[in-house]
């Protein structure tokens, strides 16, 4: 039985505050965790569209929300197409969450190849109907897109001998398998390379799923799919993604100022719910290793009835 235990989740509805009735956006269903809870707390008339680039997520995530029936509404669909994946009656949200990255089947089924504790087919593919396997990229990119990719979405040492050493190696025989790419490491980095293995997968799947782009395509389309009185939560896990979440949503919060005189001109449709993001408790932490890292951060569309959250932060 494949289990995903959803992080961040008792915060996740605190921040988020379902109400009876809400419509409700979950762009990373993965096995419906969040989902489900966000749904329970909306009542009867509440109602979920989700969506996930995965099948095979899509597919325990029904399972698990059968009992909600014709409320739940599940898109094989990439976040970075919104708002046009969705149903054109479907584009107004109370609630939207955004728990990005891996679920756990991606890590627990070594077939994927995510990690690189398990020797398996170097896949990556968040989706496996469409685009380029992480083995695809290693034996066709030029040797400047490589030390991009591990420079920019790992923040690597040595690149550039790392990027050679592939580049000599893809020449004798492809870079096919998680093991392959473990062996290039060992040879640049040497005792240290279990240390910079996590940053080297890291890298590799994000270009992979071209994540930055899908993640800045979501946080402009956001805006517009927020009812007035909306309110969003996006919980990332590595550096790149919360900065990129931290500064979509100060911009989107930002009052205008007169320029002469300094005073707001005109305050922001959007309030920050979080200044700072909201971490995992230690108890969380020791309970699901994998919240370690999560970073959860909100923001609200204004209306009359969102005003009190604009007093308390
Ligand atoms: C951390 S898991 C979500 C877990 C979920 N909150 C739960 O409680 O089960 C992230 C999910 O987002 C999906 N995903 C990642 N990037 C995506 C994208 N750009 N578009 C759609 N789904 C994406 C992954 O396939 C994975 O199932």
């Amino acid at each position: 039985m494949q289990q995903h235990i959803p992080v961040l989740l008792k915060e996740t509805l605190e921040i988020l505050s379902p109400q009876a009735g809400d419509r409700i956006l979950d762009v990373t269903l993965g096995l419906g965790g969040h989902s489900e809870a966000l749904l329970e707390a909306a009542g009867k008339a509440g109602s979920l569209v989700a969506l996930d680039a995965d099948m095979e997520n899509i597919a325990i995530a029904k399972e698990n929300l059968k009992k909600f029936g014709s409320r739940v509404t599940i898109l094989h669909s990439n976040f970075s197409e919104l708002p046009n994946c969705l149903p054109e009656d479907q584009r107004q949200f109370d609630i939207i969450l955004a728990d990005l990255g891996l679920s756990s089947p991606h890590i627990d089924d070594p077939t994927r190849g995510f990690t690189f504790r398990t020797d398996a087919p170097l896949d990556m593919r968040f989706d496996r109907s469409s685009g380029m396997t992480a083995a695809m990229l290693l034996a066709s990119l030029d040797e400047e897109k490589l030390r991009k990719i591990f420079w920019e979405f790992g923040e690597l040492p040595k690149v550039r001998p790392l990027v050679t050493e592939i580049v000599a190696r893809r020449t004798e025989n492809p870079i096919r398998s998680s093991s392959d790419l473990t062996d290039a490491a060992k040879v640049v980095y040497g005792y240290k390379s279990p240390q910079m293995l996590p940053q080297l997968f890291q890298a590799l799947r994000m270009a992979v799923n071209r994540e930055r782009e899908a993640l800045g395509n979501l946080l402009a389309a956001i805006p517009f799919l927020l009812a007035p009185g909306g309110r969003c939560a996006v919980i990332a896990y590595h550096s790149i993604e919360d900065t990129l979440v931290k500064t979509a949503f100060r911009s989107l919060a930002a009052d205008e100022k007169d320029l002469l005189t300094g005073s707001i001109s005109k305050k922001s449709e959007f309030v920050l719910l979080t200044r700072k993001p909201i971490a995992a408790s230690e108890q969380e932490i020791q309970k699901n290793p994998r919240s370690r890292s999560a970073r959860l951060r909100a923001i609200a569309k204004r209306t009359e009835y969102t005003d009190h959250r604009t007093a308390s932060c």
